[in-house]
């Protein structure tokens, strides 16, 4: 990653809102709603391998909190759920010298290109989205019209900067396949506006489980029940969640996720954990006890997280350090989104300021 001045920025203005990022590397954005807690599954199916990209990619990392509000939030808590997820990310190895971290709202053009995309996306394609039938199942006192154009503002996000490769789990890949139907009706309109982004599935750590269910993906709305492990849990309340963990009626240690989901996925917390593979986890456990099993995976966590809880802590006593990190992100991301919607606004036929 390279950053440098705009070819046509004066030079006697050198501020930071010329600096956008200069080399050939592909394109990376994602990011995740501040309306809760950040879980292991987020850190081991999305943020670690976040980390490893921004070596190879040029990367925009944002807190989606436009996104966040579809479903109501309680104002104080979004905004501390929303430096705390900062606070993480970076704790996590997100260097916010070679990513760009930012907040979604603090970008007004997210906003904007989803408005003109709104009157590009379908109202029969909206209604197919199957996070849209499952929330409104969820939340069926608030079926609200964000809820319904959520997809359209995911496809502002990534399209805005000329994204070439969006990692998200795969509840997400129908959003971000729609994000190419999209680009691709507005393309046909107008010619090359917009780059089409691919999904990108991490196949390991993609789909961390609830430890209570492990048929469904961890989610945060499970922290009473155990499912779930945060990033800031306490080692004793993350060794409780594991020991809890459901397993089966059997004794073998072994990967079968369709006969064994809960064994299958402590195994693979375990393999992402430590960096082991899963054959090796297996043979590592051999003829062993679930009891003691769930205490390794459990202690195998509270190490993994230590670090990244100790520093998010140290992060977040640090507020003038975080606001620095996010202001600087949001100049870095609007110099490029607004690239792209100056020449969204030409292209429909806006006149220009
Ligand atoms: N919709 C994503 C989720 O719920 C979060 C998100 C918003 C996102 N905008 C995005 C992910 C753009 C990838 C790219 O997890």
């Amino acid at each position: 990653m390279v950053w440098g001045l705009r070819p046509h920025a004066p030079a006697s203005n050198h501020n930071i809102k010329d600096l956008i990022f200069m080399d050939d590397r592909k394109i990376i954005l994602s990011g995740i709603k501040p309306s809760g807690a950040l879980t292991l599954g987020s850190y081991l199916g999305a943020i670690k391998n976040w980390v490893e990209l921004s070596d190879t990619y040029n990367c925009y990392y944002m807190m989606a909190d436009l996104h966040a509000i579809t479903v109501r939030q309680d104002p104080a808590t979004l905004r501390r759920t929303t430096l705390e997820q900062i606070a993480q990310y970076i704790a996590c190895g997100l260097d916010p010298e070679k990513n760009v971290i930012f907040i979604q709202s603090h970008v007004p053009a997210h906003a904007e290109l989803a408005w003109v995309l709104n009157c590009y996306t379908m109202f029969g394609e909206l209604s197919r989205m199957t996070q849209f039938k499952d929330k409104s199942q969820k939340n069926a006192d608030n079926i609200n019209a964000g809820l319904f154009t959520y997809p359209v503002l995911m496809a502002a996000d990534i399209l805005i900067y000329q994204a070439d490769l969006v990692p998200v789990g795969d509840d997400q890949k129908q959003h971000v396949e729609l994000t190419r139907d999209i680009a691709n009706r507005f393309n046909g309109v107008y010619g090359d506006v917009f780059k089409l982004p691919e999904p990108f599935i991490p196949k390991v750590g993609a789909r961390i489980m609830s430890l209570q269910d492990p048929t469904s993906k961890m989610s945060k709305s499970e922290i009473d029940n155990g499912g779930c492990v945060c990033l800031m849990d306490k080692p004793e309340d993350i060794m409780r969640a594991f020991k809890r963990a459901v397993t089966d009626s059997e004794t073998e240690i072994r990967y079968d996720v369709k006969a064994k989901p809960g064994i299958s996925n402590l195994l693979q917390i375990y393999a992402v954990a430590t960096g082991k593979s899963i054959p090796q986890a297996e043979q590592e456990f051999a003829g062993q006890g679930y009891g003691t099993f769930k205490q390794a995976v459990g202690e195998a966590v509270v190490e993994l997280l230590r670090p990244v809880r100790e520093e998010a802590q140290r992060l977040l006593a640090d507020k003038a350090y975080l606001e620095k990190v996010y202001t600087e992100g949001a100049q870095k991301a609007a110099a490029a989104a607004n690239r792209t919607l100056r020449k969204v606004y030409k292209k429909v036929g806006f006149i220009q300021k």
